[in-house]
């Protein structure tokens, strides 16, 4: 596999003829049928097939097709010239398709101005992805590429793979997906001509999406709007089902870490310290001898049970490594399990595919197959009754090693290796996803991946496999954030502070200020770096690091609410600024972001940056949550503190939060604080609906879930606020509110009520409030 070579248009025979009645279309010497099939909400198929060239299929990733529609946006012409109308009737793309032995493209022209976003996991350091070329092939980058080329800036192509781009065309939304598990490439029109050192860098003037091989299947979404557009694709995929609240707090890991000594140490550690802390992972050290799903008996003197109880006292689960790679030994358990019932890939001569990986030589179950899919679940299963209450599964790019993973071949040895690499890693999510399940068929399972493929948002967490601690990886983490978030990947998060190298004070400040709202969040280091618990910090720089922690657990609520919805609706946790505001230009900021659609973070990721600017967009003030102070909209600058980082919250927001400043892994969802964010002399309105469960079964989906609706009116500072309990299957929800801002009058479901002044600490120093009880 090249990384860095494109197929070139000019070595393809675009299609010449299409007859629209026999769907036939010619192109070069072949002929092949073609169809643009039209589904509800103008999300259309276009699909070209040809047995002789491509088998039929997509692989193991499902998508959830909206019914069919007449809607006609997408029109196929003479030549299979596909047109995309946009409001105005007039076209915002046209399209040729053409084939080059197996590889297939799309040629776009695009009808206005354009601006691209999405691609999934990118580590680019822009959220616009005008004038890249890029793949999609989910490599191991430490192992893949070489150390020049992941040291400091961006490896491409990484371990994650999502072919989907939205473009930006005028002022119309439209996303663009490759449902091929096959490698995929795009290249999108663009000048930045600090990308182009010799002319041939430039990219086409043309939209490019292809595929080396696979039968081509384009879905088209238009949006309008980029929310409309991100709810449609993301059901379309799969929305992430609501993850165990417990997934959502502070995870502790590093390699090095060995088993209930140092789980224990590690307990003891945060709670002492008074830091939240949910999950303790173990990596390869808690294996007998790098032999999956066989813990060593050393580690665990009185067995994982036993240490999986007394971490239980105070809320803490453990969350142990499985590669997908099973040593190649003879006499060890799951290997000849496996290779009696023949579940592990083959080779070209036939017999077992050997790679090199932890191990030594190792050999992959071929989980495109339901056979080796279930033989994976009884494995998990027996894991997950141990004790242990989640699973980390990595190097299921999957990575070889030093062998050439071509010869991996699927489906005893009749599928090549290209159809279904980018997709193992579904597989292996798929089967870890459902023995969990079996093992504890009413809890939520909770997964977290390295690699993933269209499809994974429905099992599994991703994290952007092993980054450095260095500036570069602190500042590309955000636009990836975002593009992860709006390519249907919104469960996701970096390591903190980097998982390679000795992380700086500085840095780590920065990190776990910028990323202490991340959807996923886990502070993990290479063996032999630098302690990085954030106790092993002499204050003050502990302190601060632990405010931020206490910080996301106050905001739990809010969190929490936000995976609810977007299981509802799709939207994402992390979105950019252009997500929610219209203003010109916002796409061109790379280190301000949204959580929800009620908090900005613009976070200082510079070296020794004493002021930043920051954008707040919009019509209305913006609430600085280090001072209390309002500030209207536009660029402001913000000075950085030891403690305090830019975070600012919209004009009008409920946001739930717990009660106090936590210092334990308590989530009491019921008893909510509703903090209000009312400007001076504020008139206006807002809605809220707060949801609560028990934040670890499915019993929600079947009304074991109370919601309770808020709504808040203001005149001239003077407030009314409304509460009904729509839905009480989860028992009563007592809320308290909290108002920042200064109410003349509060009247609570028509009566005025008694107001106290009281004082909350969120991102700075302590602010006065008005809490109604
Ligand atoms: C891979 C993972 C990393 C893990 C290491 C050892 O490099 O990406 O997170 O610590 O393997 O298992």
């Amino acid at each position: 596999m090249y990384f860095n070579k494109y197929p070139h248009r000019a070595n393809f025979s675009f299609v010449e003829t299409f007859d629209s009645e026999s769907g036939q279309v010619t192109a070069g010497r072949r002929v092949f049928s073609a169809s643009v099939a039209s589904h509800e909400g103008d999300v259309y198929h276009v699909r070209v097939s040809n047995p002789e060239v491509w088998a039929e299929s997509c692989g193991l990733s499902q998508l959830d097709v909206p019914r069919r529609a007449n809607r006609q946006r997408l029109k196929a012409g003479d030549d299979f010239e596909l047109t995309l109308l946009g409001k105005d009737g007039k076209p915002l793309l046209t399209g040729r398709f053409g084939v080059s032995g197996e590889a297939s493209m799309f040629l776009f022209e695009l009808g206005g101005e354009a601006r691209f976003y999405g691609m999934g996991e990118k580590l680019f350091n822009s959220v616009e992805l005008s004038g890249y070329r890029t793949k999609f092939w989910n490599t191991d980058v430490w192992g893949d590429f070489h150390f020049g080329q992941w040291g400091d800036h961006p490896s491409d192509p990484p371990y994650f793979s999502l072919p989907y781009l939205i473009a930006k065309i005028g002022e119309e939304y439209v996303g663009l997906l490759l449902h091929n598990p096959y490698p995929t490439f795009m290249e999108t029109p663009g000048t930045d001509e600090s990308r182009v050192f010799v002319e041939w860098q430039r990219t086409s003037e043309n939209l490019i999406l292809g595929s080396e091989g696979g039968e081509p299947n384009l879905w088209v979404i238009y949006g309008p709007s980029l929310k409309e557009l991100t709810r449609k694709f993301q059901n379309l995929i799969g929305t992430t089902p609501l993850p165990p609240a417990w997934s959502l707090g502070y995870h502790q890991s590093r390699w090095g870490y060995g088993g209930h000594d140092d789980l224990m140490r590690l307990d003891e550690a945060f709670t002492n310290n008074k830091i939240p802390c949910d999950g303790l992972w173990l990596d390869l050290d808690y294996m007998d001898g790098f032999r999956i799903f066989e813990t060593n008996p050393k580690n665990f003197p009185e067995g994982v049970q036993a240490t999986a109880e007394s971490l239980a006292k105070h809320d803490r689960r453990i969350v142990p490594i499985i590669d997908p790679g099973v040593k190649y030994e003879p006499g060890y358990r799951v290997y000849d399990d496996g290779h009696q019932q023949g579940v592990f890939c083959r080779n070209q001569e036939g017999s077992e595919f050997v790679g090199l990986v932890w191990p030594g030589e190792t050999v992959f179950p071929d989980f495109t197959e339901p056979k080796a899919r279930e033989w994976w679940q009884g494995y998990v299963q027996e894991f997950a009754e141990s004790g242990f209450a989640a699973c980390w599964i990595d190097m299921n790019d999957p990575s070889t090693g030093p062998v050439d993973p071509s010869g991996m071949l699927f489906a005893n040895g009749t599928v090549p290796h290209a159809a279904h690499h980018n997709d193992y890693s579904l597989g292996m999510q798929q089967a870890t996803f459902e023995g969990f399940k079996r093992a504890r068929p009413h809890e939520r399972p909770f997964i977290l991946s390295r690699s993933g493929f269209i499809g994974s948002s429905r099992y599994s967490a991703i994290w952007t496999g092993d980054n450095l601690a260095n500036r570069f990886y602190l500042k590309s983490s955000i636009p990836t954030s975002i593009n992860m978030s709006i390519s249907g990947q919104p469960f996701h998060g970096a390591d903190l502070g980097g998982f390679g190298g000795d992380v700086t004070d500085e840095l780590m400040t920065d990190w776990m200020k910028a990323h202490f709202l991340s959807p996923f969040l886990r502070n993990h280091a290479n063996r032999g770096t630098r302690d990085k618990e954030p106790y092993a910090f002499a204050e003050p720089l502990m302190s601060v690091l632990r405010r931020y922690i206490r910080l996301r657990y106050k905001l739990m609520p809010y969190l929490y609410n936000l995976f609810a919805l977007h299981e509802e609706e799709g939207d994402p946790i992390v979105r950019p600024l252009f997500y929610e505001f219209d203003d010109a230009g916002l796409d061109k900021l790379n280190d301000q972001f949204l959580v929800g659609p009620s908090i900005l973070q613009a976070p200082f990721v510079e070296e020794g940056a004493k002021k930043r600017s920051v954008i707040l967009p919009g019509t209305e003030p913006w609430f600085d949550a280090a001072t209390g102070e309002w500030l209207e909209p536009g660029t402001r600058t913000a000075r950085a503190g030891k403690e305090s980082t830019p975070l600012y919250i919209r004009s009008g927001a409920i946001i739930p939060m717990q009660p106090g400043t936590p210092t334990d892994n308590r989530k009491e969802l019921r008893e909510v604080n509703l903090h209000l964010f009312m400007p001076p002399a504020w008139s206006g309105d807002s809605w809220y609906e707060y949801r609560a469960d028990d934040g670890i079964s499915y019993a929600y989906a079947n009304g074991a879930r109370s919601v309770l609706d808020i709504r808040v009116a203001a005149v001239d500072g003077n407030l009314a606020i409304a509460t009904e309990l729509t839905e009480d299957g989860f028992g009563k929800i007592v809320p308290t509110f909290v108002i920042h801002g200064d109410p003349k009058t509060v009247r609570l479901n028509g009566a005025e009520v008694r107001l106290e002044k009281n004082k909350v600490t969120l991102t700075g120093k302590p602010l006065p409030v008005t809490v109604v009880g």
